[in-house]
């Protein structure tokens, strides 16, 4: 396994339930390096921008108005194979379906509001951190 980086992000209910100290410990006991974070206000084509690729779909609109709607964390992580193991990490989009002990099954509130992003491959990894960090 190689070293890797992977953006990861503390979405707008998370942050407004003062959830991001617990979210950001929760990736640094599996061993995440954090590289960068910044809080972040979204604007509207930032968040269309990032998630160009749901344009079109039923809950695209929606998604920007929650991503702009409060503060996001943005952190670029490192690890060994930080793509895969934080998708691990933060469980399946729908917190209902998540397994137990993900952030997503212990912190988000439905679909929409999942409480984090993860990149979801090393292609996507390489533009999102782009995206935000320009590195
Ligand atoms: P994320 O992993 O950031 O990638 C796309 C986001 O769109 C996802 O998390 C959710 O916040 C949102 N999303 C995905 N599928 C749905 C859906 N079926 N209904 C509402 N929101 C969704």
């Amino acid at each position: 396994m190689s070293l890797e980086r992977t953006l990861f992000i503390v979405k707008p209910d998370a942050v407004r339930r003062n959830l991001m100290g617990r979210i950001l410990a929760h990736v640094e006991e599996q061993d995440f390096r954090i590289v960068e974070a910044r809080l972040a206000r979204l604007t509207r084509e930032e968040a269309q921008t990032f998630y160009a690729e749901h344009l079109g779909k039923p809950f695209f609109n929606d998604l920007v108005e929650y991503m702009t709607s409060g503060p996001v964390l943005l952190v670029c992580l490192e690890r060994e194979g930080a793509v895969a193991k934080l998708r691990q990490v933060v469980g399946a989009t729908d917190p209902a379906l998540a397994a137990i002990g993900t952030v997503r099954k212990l912190f988000g509130e439905s679909k929409q509001s999942n409480s984090v992003h993860a990149s979801d491959s090393p292609a996507s990894s390489e533009r999102e951190v782009r995206f935000f960090f320009g590195t």
